[in-house]
């Protein structure tokens, strides 16, 4: 039981707290309840999302003095002593141990959020008859919606790669077996304001909890779920602040200040009422301050603007030790360089990134089409054709295009490619039908008619929400990877022949892609920890590699294995130096340090983290510093989330 050291935050006046259940008001006993125990928290002014006006501070902290069963304060800021010489345990405290913290402790930091914690319940849960949250109505909904995004982001914990948490608890028809929380969180703060997170980070950090960070759980590789961990869910941090002129040392001009639970098309909504043009990725849920932007964040504004995260000009960050900061040009330099690119869930909690938007685009046009094999369509014209376009792969990317493109197995021999869509801003269908008439050309030439679709639109976001559905997402019978080829890739013809033959090797094999003519911007490049090999990159390329429903697990960990040796070798063999995309790359990328993040700058990112997060509040599968760590209980091959986190 808790000792009666304690002081609360209770309303303007300060009460002992004699128990978690319990405070002694004026020598009487109340229940410690949300009417008796104010949030922890104070009203901060200054160019802040009204999110980030609420923050836990030292007079807080210094009103809620020793609230501790043992010597360790709960919600205290990190001290410099405990960051330098706390002894680091060998793995994080995990449910069903000794120093997990009982349901008291957890209703404590619930009065303290002002009621912002949720106890996870699996979102499959309502489908099992004995986890106490059968529900058939829900679960059916469950079902015949699992693979929209929108069902999970507005989950908790809900990920839609469910196959790296762990795939517990997966819903079905008349499930009886048994609901687990597997890789999910136990534990969810769902943020409205800042001092949540700050609570969430330190009381984290003081009890060795793992802690997690969820956004809308779009991530690819399984990093925003961790069994045993107490979870931020920065979902419902929305606002959005226009700026016409936003002055820094090196800018002066528009911009926004979104929170980081802002998705893409907010943003995009956002930018076509502010008339300005944002740079944020094509999928429509997608996160945009979260994964996206800490990532790098590609986008079919790229070509023109470079990488999401060269238009981030500040931002606000909640430190391992609790702090809030701000990393821009004058101030947090290093962290500003790392957190554009380096990652998420590595550094802190992003609570607001302030961005450059650029003035609104005065054409766009919009080309989809799709040709297959068929009865006059060979496999080897279909692939001459296939080669016809990524020859000329270059001329669009100098032309500020971004093409999205699918090619995928229709049967046994059948192949069909899909553009959907080729983006073109800034030009109108006439000019879009001049740049590509060389390759419907030589496509008549090959016997291959096309016809595609135009359409034109008088800014980004008409012609955004032309071009781009809502994705399926939710998959688990398939793995990805993927690879940047760079233009030289295309240039030289020997180097292009092998290429060729490397991405179609997999297609051969029975794998799918999903492809972008794209470019990591024209330049000049700002000095950030964007993957450089986006610099040199004319095409990102994602392989997929599927497996029957009710495949073993050791059998998929094989066929994870193969992918990654075996498929993609020739991918890696081709384009030496280069690199993969770390927010849409393999879980198990080979040299991932060199691959997902380059090099030098990895090594400048890692000793960053030494310093940020020494205790290594912050993990990510394949993140930085994450080498350091592993998950127990896994299959070689297939890494998931459901395990404890422990340091090699
Ligand atoms: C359908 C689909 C379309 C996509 N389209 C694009 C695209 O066009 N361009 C592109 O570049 N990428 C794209 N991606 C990849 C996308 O960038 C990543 O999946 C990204 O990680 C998603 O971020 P999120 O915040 O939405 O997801 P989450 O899964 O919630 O979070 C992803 C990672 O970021 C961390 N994180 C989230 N918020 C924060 C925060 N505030 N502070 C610290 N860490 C945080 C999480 O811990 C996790 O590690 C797409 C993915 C999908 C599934
Ligand atoms: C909280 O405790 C106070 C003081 O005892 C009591 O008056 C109030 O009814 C309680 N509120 C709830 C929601 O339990
Ligand atoms: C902290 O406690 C002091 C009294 O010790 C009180 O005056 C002050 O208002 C409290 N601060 C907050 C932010 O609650
Ligand atoms: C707290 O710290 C004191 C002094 O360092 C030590 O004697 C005591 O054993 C500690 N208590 C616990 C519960 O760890
Ligand atoms: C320790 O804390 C003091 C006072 O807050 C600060 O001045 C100093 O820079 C800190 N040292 C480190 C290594 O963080
Ligand atoms: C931490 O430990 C080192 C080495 O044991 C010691 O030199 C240093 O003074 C300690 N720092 C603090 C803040 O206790
Ligand atoms: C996903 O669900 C949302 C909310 O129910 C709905 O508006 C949307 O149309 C659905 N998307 C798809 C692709 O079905
Ligand atoms: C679930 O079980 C009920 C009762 O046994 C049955 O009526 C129903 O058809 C089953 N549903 C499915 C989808 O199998
Ligand atoms: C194949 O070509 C013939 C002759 O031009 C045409 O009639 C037929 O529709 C074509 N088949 C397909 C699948 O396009
Ligand atoms: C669009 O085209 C016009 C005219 O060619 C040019 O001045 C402008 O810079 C272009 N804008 C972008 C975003 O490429
Ligand atoms: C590339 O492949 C094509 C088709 O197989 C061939 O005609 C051409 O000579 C090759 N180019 C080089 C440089 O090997």
């Amino acid at each position: 039981m808790l000792r009666v050291s304690q002081l609360l935050a209770l309303g303007s006046a300060v009460l002992p707290l004699i128990h978690a259940q319990t405070l002694t008001v004026d020598g009487v006993l109340v229940p410690a309840n949300e009417s008796t125990v104010a949030p922890a928290a104070e009203i901060i002014t200054g160019d802040l999302l009204h999110e980030e006006t609420v923050q836990l501070t030292d007079t807080i902290i210094s009103n809620l003095t020793d609230l501790s069963l043992t010597n360790i304060s709960l919600f205290d800021f990190a001290s410099n002593t405990t960051l330098e010489n706390g002894s680091l345990p060998e793995c994080k405290t995990y449910p069903g141990t000794a120093l997990w913290p009982d349901k008291l402790i957890w209703k404590l930091l619930d009065l303290l959020t002002g009621g912002a914690l949720i106890e996870t319940v699996p979102i499959g849960a309502a489908c099992y008859d004995d986890s106490g949250h059968y529900d058939e109505a829900r679960c059916s909904y469950i079902l015949t919606q699992w693979y929209n995004s929108t069902l999970h982001y507005q989950d908790p914990t809900s990920v839609m790669s469910p196959l790296y948490q762990g795939l517990t608890c997966m819903p079905q028809y008349n499930e009886t077996g048994e609901c687990t929380l597997g890789g999910f969180p136990s534990y969810v703060i769902k943020a409205t304001n800042v001092a949540q997170i700050q609570l969430a980070v330190n009381f984290a950090r003081n009890l060795n909890i793992r802690l997690v960070v969820k956004n809308t759980g779009h991530d690819f590789n399984g990093r925003s779920s961790g069994a045993g961990s107490l979870s931020v869910w920065t979902h419902h941090l929305k606002s959005i602040k226009f700026y016409e002129t936003y002055e820094t040392k090196s800018y002066s001009g528009p911009a926004f200040k979104v929170g980081t639970g802002v998705q893409g098309f907010e943003l995009y909504e956002a930018a076509e009422k502010y008339g300005v043009t944002a740079v944020g990725g094509e999928g429509m849920t997608v996160g945009y301050a979260g994964g996206y932007l800490a990532g790098g964040g590609h986008s079919p504004m790229s070509p023109h603007y470079g990488m999401g995260a060269d238009a981030i000009l500040s931002i606000d960050l909640v430190t391992p030790d609790g702090r809030v900061i701000t990393a821009d040009e004058t101030q947090n330099t290093e962290l500003f360089w790392a957190l554009r690119g380096g990652g998420g869930s590595t550094f802190g909690v992003a609570t607001s990134y302030t961005v450059k938007v650029y003035p609104k685009l005065p054409i766009v046009s919009v080309m989809t089409f799709a040709f297959g094999t068929n009865e006059n369509v060979t496999l080897a014209t279909f692939w001459a054709a296939v080669k016809a376009y990524w020859e000329l792969i270059p001329t669009f990317n100098d032309a500020g295009n971004y093409e999205y493109w699918n090619i995928f197995h229709t049967s046994e021999t059948g192949v069909l490619f899909t553009m959907a869509p080729w983006f073109a801003p800034n030009m109108t269908t006439v000019q879009l039908q001049a740049l590509t008439a060389p390759l419907f050309a030589k496509w008549e030439e090959l016997g291959l008619h096309v016809e595609p679709v135009y359409s034109e639109y008088n800014s980004f976001h008409p012609a955004w929400k032309a071009g781009f559905s809502q994705e399926a997402i939710g998959h688990w019978s398939g793995k990805t990877a993927a690879r940047l080829f760079p233009k030289e890739n295309f240039e030289d013809p020997t180097k292009f022949n092998a290429t060729f033959e490397a991405i179609k090797s997999v297609v051969d094999k029975g794998g799918q892609l999903v492809g972008f003519g794209i470019t990591g911007g024209p330049g000049p490049y700002p000095d950030n920890a964007v993957n450089p090999a986006w610099r040199e990159a004319a095409m990102h390329v994602i392989s997929m590699l599927s497996w029957a429903d009710g495949t073993s697990m050791e059998e998929v960990a094989i066929l994870s294995m193969k992918l990654t040796n075996e498929w993609m070798a020739p991918w890696r063999e081709v384009s030496p130096g280069s690199g993969a995309y770390n927010s849409e790359g393999d879980v198990t990328e080979p040299n991932f340090q060199q691959s997902f993040y380059g090099k030098e700058k990895y090594e400048r990112l890692y000793n960053l983290k030494k310093v940020v997060d020494p205790t290594g509040l912050f993990y990510a599968n394949l993140g930085v510093g994450s080498e350091d760590w592993y998950v127990t209980g896994q299959i070689v091959g297939l890494p998931t989330q459901n395990g404890q986190l422990c340091r090699l």
